[in-house]
């Protein structure tokens, strides 16, 4: 029996109402807008409200997807959630949306940690778990709220990101060539040390100094982290493309982890493909990890900028290290 194509058939995504600019920033620490924009391309970031848990955020995107697509919550039967910052250790953020959402209990609901990859490596899991055909619709939402987990007196972290969500509904088609062609999906783990939250896990619970001393938030050695992040990006995306007998040309839109605008100029540069070619929403959002692709793809998608039959190259990277690329066909 040929293999179903695993298609995109809705889109949603979330930001927070609060809007945390670069000025507001200079007034909490030793930055400037300047500084800022010039090295990463961020103006402003979305900030949850106290009260506003990942889950409540993840249902608004999925909500939104949900109508995109014309599918109801009863015919979800696999809910993924890409997060590093879910309301609670346990249980996962995804049992939580499911209840609110209306999913139905006899779906398969589950979160997965792959940082700023998780997106992409929830949809190749939410792919081949259809293509097993045991599932029919899958519903794959990446949500943060880093905003938690920022160190607001470290200007090298609390500068760089944001809270957000995007989500995306998944079905199955008879058509040929449609939907995820491919994945590439990668990890280093040797370069964990790079970027991490080193307490609060069970290896180091949090503790009284833990917490004075604000372990349990994001640390990043940042210039490592971007010279690993481009060439990864890059191989990645070469990897895909030569797998599948793409030129770099073909594609009409890149839709990258949005860390900072150096990054994606520079495999702009790479590839060869300018940077109209490349979808930036870094400016708005700051990086949101897992958020950053959904909510990236369902702007280019409502602003138009995917059109059917277009070539669309998802490219992420993250702690873990993890990397990633997916090709979608529309
Ligand atoms: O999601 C995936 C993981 N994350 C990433 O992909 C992020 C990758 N890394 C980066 O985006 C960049 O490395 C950063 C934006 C984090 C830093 O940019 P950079 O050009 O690599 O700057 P740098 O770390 O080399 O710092 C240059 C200077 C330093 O001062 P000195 O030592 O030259 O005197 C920093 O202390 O800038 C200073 N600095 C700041 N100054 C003003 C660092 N952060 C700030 C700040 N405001 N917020």
């Amino acid at each position: 029996m040929p293999t179903r194509s695993t298609v995109i058939l809705g889109t949603g995504s979330y930001a927070p109402e609060r809007i945390l600019s670069n000025e507001d920033l200079a007034h909490m620490v030793d930055t400037s807008d300047e500084w800022i924009r010039t090295r990463t391309g961020i103006r402003e970031r979305r900030i949850a409200a106290p009260d506003e848990a990942p889950s409540d955020m993840g249902v608004r995107a999925a909500q939104r997807a949900l109508d995109d697509a014309g599918v109801r919550p009863a015919e979800i039967d696999l809910l993924i959630v890409a997060t590093v910052t879910p309301d609670m250790p346990m249980p996962a953020c995804a049992c939580i949306i499911q209840h609110k959402l209306g999913v139905p209990t006899t779906a398969a609901c589950f979160d997965l940690n792959a940082a700023c990859s998780g997106f992409v490596y929830s949809l190749d899991t939410a792919c081949a778990m259809l293509t097993s055909g045991r599932y029919r619709k899958a519903l794959v939402i990446g949500v943060e709220k880093l905003s938690a987990v920022l160190d607001w007196q470290d200007r090298t972290t609390c500068v760089l990101f944001g809270d957000g969500a995007g989500a995306t509904v998944i079905g199955l088609s008879d058509e040929p060539n449609v939907g995820l062609i491919g994945t590439r999906l990668g990890t280093s783990g040797a370069e964990a040390n790079l970027l991490y939250i080193s307490h609060g896990g069970t290896r180091s619970p949090a503790t009284t100094e833990s917490i004075a001393a604000r372990d349990h938030c994001i640390r990043m050695k940042g210039k490592e982290i971007f010279k690993l992040a481009v060439r990864a990006m890059d191989e990645t995306a070469r990897d895909i493309l030569e797998q599948h007998g793409v030129r770099a040309d073909q594609i009409s839109l890149v839709i990258p982890h949005q860390a900072n605008l150096r990054i994606i100029e520079a495999i702009s540069q790479y590839l060869e493909l300018p940077m109209e070619r490349f979808f930036v929403n870094v400016d708005r959002y700051g990086n949101t990890s897992a958020a950053s692709i959904p909510i990236a793809l369902d702007e280019a998608r409502r602003s138009g900028r995917i059109k059917a039959g277009d070539l669309t190259l998802l490219v992420a990277f993250g702690a873990g290290l993890t990397y990633g690329s997916a090709l979608i066909r529309w």
